[in-house]
């Protein structure tokens, strides 16, 4: 669906009237291995995204179609999406993207955005977690494709500080305090839902990526374009294509996420916290 400016205020109207007099500030989109983050928000208020006008559902699990969950988390006005739309998923660009537009109508200037991803560094293992440092999209066209809406923003947006500044440091010295070897690195979008090829992963590493994966990056854009401050998380929950000699597989990236979960919650939830 293209959608139109008058459709993302719809909908955020729509959930104003759901929210009464609360208001988000900090967006959250978690990827696989965070879902437990969504546990800790106080005086919740799910909406289901079946429910909301506009809004596609997640297809990836049958029996959770997603939902978005407002509250309190470290004394901070929240909007956490326990699970994120993917373009593999058959959705467009923009209706992968839409939730972030409605999120800044309703009042949001920060975002967290978390996933699970490949790592093509041989120097790195399964497990670590990578602070985005700044991403590489060569594949499929971006999300502010087509008629720009300028009451988000200009036809042509700066991407040069993507990932904000201020927030990285703010990741680096939670991770400090709570012992924790942060990697930093660039993250690499391929539009999957097959992982990529050996070569592919190869062509990744001379192109100077250090994570793989198939989300985070059209929510990051859109949300640069709207002036939504951003500070992005990967798990690395596998080695990427051809780096190690075995096949890959959804269970591995299940695993290591749920493994790594007490660690990434308490990251992500102290820097909300310092935020
Ligand atoms: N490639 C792409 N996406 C991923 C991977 C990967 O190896 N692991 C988790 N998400």
């Amino acid at each position: 669906m293209r959608y139109k400016y008058e459709d993302y205020c719809y909908t955020a109207e729509w959930l104003k009237e759901k929210l009464g007099a609360f208001r988000p500030e900090l967006l959250i989109i978690l990827g696989t291995g965070l879902g437990a983050l969504a546990d800790q928000i106080e005086e919740p208020v799910t909406v289901g995204y079946e429910t909301i006008p506009n809004w596609e559902i997640s297809t990836t699990n049958p029996a959770d179609q997603g939902a978005v969950i407002f509250g309190k988390l470290q004394g901070k006005n929240v909007a956490v999406m326990r699970k994120r739309l993917h373009c593999y998923e058959g959705y467009s660009m923009e209706e992968v993207t839409f939730p972030v537009r409605v999120m800044k109508l309703l009042g949001v200037q920060s975002m967290i955005i978390t996933n699970a991803s490949g790592c093509v560094r041989t120097d790195w293992n399964i497990g670590d977690i990578m602070l985005i440092e700044d991403h590489i999209r060569l594949f499929d066209f971006g999300p502010l494709r087509g008629a720009n809406i300028e009451e988000f923003g200009p036809r042509f947006n700066d991407m040069t500080e993507a990932y904000d500044p201020a927030l990285k440091e703010v990741a680096r010295q939670q991770a400090a305090e709570q012992g924790l070897e942060l990697k930093e690195g660039v993250y690499m979008y391929f539009p999957g839902p097959q992982f990529e090829t050996p070569a592919e992963i190869r062509a990744a590493r001379t192109l100077g990526a250090d994570a793989v994966g198939m989300s985070t990056v059209p929510e990051v854009t859109v949300a640069g374009h709207c002036g939504i401050r951003t500070l992005g998380f990967t798990v690395l929950t596998n080695m990427a294509a051809g780096v190690l000699p075995v096949k890959l597989s959804d269970d591995e990236v299940t695993v290591t996420a749920n493994r790594i979960m007490p660690v990434f919650v308490q990251l992500v939830a102290g820097c909300i916290g310092r935020m």
